[in-house]
């Protein structure tokens, strides 16, 4: 992970990076920094922890120059102190990176035997002692990076400065991903074009393996082999102002409150506007001759992927395979030229995802995406891109991207089974309708926010605490207990109800919370048998179902939850909202950074 952002401008440009880091600090948030050049001198300013630290510092050391060079680091070589943060330095040049350099040890040592010691323990200064070497040697800049990075393995996106080189920044790509901007007589770099949007809306991106090296008159782009490559330029649309948290206190309040509507969009992409619904997906996207369905993703993408087995097999009646992104290459899954590849990625840059896609590639019938960013790798490098639709999302912990991603699966799943002949005219149109519905039944869930946060104040006296769901609602309480514990940093399990018998039971007390996710549905009273053997053990249980559902089975329990009722098929959508507002408030009652928590970035890419 780590943003990375460069700019050749015309006026001062320090505050230039900061915003630019600023759109980028869902990265990471360990350090920051930048670099610039000044009447030829090169300086920097690095601070630890969040960006406001270092703009802090700049308060107290400006730092001036027109050209200059920023990132927002998440650790990976070396803990996270001024020492380790970028940008990072070896005589007169400066360099910031995301990615992992794997050889760096190798380096290190090649380089220290020849004097050229390193600082810091990170991976990135390697990269710097071998430019400062080439240049000693003679090299001038551009030859001097064309020689190291024949030298670098594993993945990267780096952007270099060089003292006395006021108008000269290069740059590169392999694995990270990396967009140049071009302005009026200026040119940026950026990690991705989110970050530029201030400064420009004309973007390249870099291909894997390509170089570029940038005056403020243009780039010029080389590929791996050096030869001079064209990339294309496009105008994309990113709104300046998507930091904005519209009066919410947290991104993520906003991105939650914001279901309804994003999803209500999404569903008039998709199924149009007029009272007859019809699935309007993409042409090309067709199941007739596909015989399983192999779908890979990480976190919270991945748990859309889980509910979205149920749907793919249930309702279209074709195989549904689910992996995390990080393992599915090693355990040699078995493909034929009858299987959908589907990768699900809310930044559609996840390093694991991205290299999951790529062992595919050529082994499938098609590999299809179901992606936030349009323009990203994933979305690129797929035979077909299904946008979710959701805007810009901020917050660390994925909201309002995991209930597009699983409208989408599920509107992909409709086709499957219209493709394969598994389902009438009817029934087709109803289950859209019933997807239609979806919008308005998350209202009525929003509308128990302060209920949900009288609870969540209890919830935050726990050490533990457990989530329980059957069939669809089984991933949801493997979401609900990934988001609590992302933000509130209580420990958190979901459990298939079912299972809870075979080990976890043994955790049960009065002071473990235990949260049943139960919609009236076919297995509702097998779920409600399963949370009576909770209560039996003293366990603390909040039932959250709809109103039939508590009428039932919400006696003895701790608290109660009443959701609207849903056509349980859909009912995973609708229970994302409650599941969101349990961590959302448990974290606010424990006073944790609920958009940025510790440890964790937005977007993982590295290995
Ligand atoms: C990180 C984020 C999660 C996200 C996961 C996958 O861990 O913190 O919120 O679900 O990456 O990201 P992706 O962009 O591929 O959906």
């Amino acid at each position: 992970m780590c943003g990375i952002v460069g700019v050749l401008g015309n006026h001062e440009v320090a505050p230039l990076l900061v915003e630019g880091l600023k759109r980028l600090e869902y990265r990471g948030y360990d350090s920051a920094g930048i670099a610039t050049i000044n009447n030829g001198v090169l300086d920097r300013r690095r601070a630890v922890g969040k960006l406001v630290n270092l703009s802090d510092l700049l308060v107290h050391e400006p730092l001036a120059g027109k050209s200059g060079i920023g990132h927002t680091r998440w650790a990976t070589h070396g803990a996270a102190t001024v020492l380790n943060a970028h940008p990072h330095r070896a005589g007169s040049v400066a360099v910031v990176h995301n990615g992992i350099i794997e050889n760096f040890r190798a380096l290190r040592e090649e380089l220290a035997a020849d004097g050229y010691i390193q600082e810091s323990e990170t991976d990135t200064e390697t990269v710097a002692l071998l430019l400062k070497r080439a240049m000693d040697g003679g090299s001038a800049p551009v030859e001097a990076t064309r020689a190291t990075l024949k030298r670098l393995d594993g993945a990267f996106a780096l952007c270099i400065l060089f003292e006395g080189e006021d108008d000269l920044m290069i740059c590169a790509r392999k694995g990270s991903p990396l967009a140049i901007g071009r302005g009026d007589g200026e040119m940026f770099v950026g990690s991705d074009a989110i970050a530029l949007a201030p400064m420009t809306d004309r973007i390249t991106y870099l291909e894997e393996g390509d170089w570029a090296v940038i005056t403020r008159k243009g780039a010029e782009i080389f590929d791996a082999e050096d030869r001079r490559a064209n990339r294309a330029e496009t105008v994309i649309q990113v709104g300046a102002t998507r930091v904005e948290k519209g009066g919410y206190k947290h991104f993520m309040a906003k991105e939650i409150a914001e279901q309804p509507v994003v999803l209500a969009d999404a569903l008039r992409h998709y199924t149009g506007s007029g009272a007859n619904p019809a699935l309007n997906l993409p042409e090309g996207l067709d199941f007739s001759q596909i015989d399983r369905v192999v779908m890979v993703a990480c976190g919270t993408a991945s748990y859309a992927t889980h509910v979205a087995k149920y749907w793919f097999e249930q309702i279209a009646g074709i195989p549904a395979e689910i992996d995390v992104a990080s393992e599915f290459r090693y355990r040699e899954p078995v493909l034929s030229d009858r299987s959908m590849a589907l990768f699900v990625s809310q930044s559609g840059e996840t390093a694991d995802t991205l290299a999951a896609l790529r062992h595919v590639k050529e082994r499938v019938a098609k590999v299809v995406s179901v992606v936030n960013v349009p323009t990203s790798s994933i979305a690129r490098e797929s035979d077909l891109a299904l946008p979710i639709l959701a805007g810009a999302e901020i917050g660390v912990a994925s909201t309002k991207a995991f209930s597009c991603q699983l409208l989408v699966l599920a509107l992909m799943a409709l086709k499957a089974a219209a493709d394969r002949g598994r389902i009438s005219a009817a029934d087709l149109a109803a289950h859209i309708a019933g997807l239609r519905n979806l919008p308005g039944l998350m209202n009525a869930a929003l509308s128990h926010s302060e209920q949900i946060a009288d609870i969540a104040n209890e919830l935050a006296k726990a050490t533990d605490i457990l989530f329980l769901g059957r069939g669809p609602m089984f991933p949801m309480a493997l979401e609900g207990a990934l988001k609590l514990k992302e933000i509130s940093y209580i420990h958190a399990e979901g459990y298939a109800s079912g299972e809870l018998k075979h080990g976890p039971i043994a955790l049960i007390d009065e002071k473990v919370p235990v949260i049943v996710l139960a919609p009236s549905d076919p297995l509702f009273d097998k779920t409600v048998s399963n949370m009576q053997e909770v209560m039996a053990r003293h366990g603390k249980v909040l039932l959250v179902s709809d109103a039939r559902g508590v009428h039932e089975a919400g006696e003895g329990t701790w608290a109660q939850l009443t959701l609207p009722e849903v056509d349980p098929v859909w009912a995973p959508i609708l229970y994302a909202v409650p599941v969101q507002l349990l961590a959302y408030h448990t974290a606010i009652a424990k006073g944790t950074d609920v958009d940025q928590p510790r440890n964790l970035a937005k977007s993982v890419t590295v290995e």
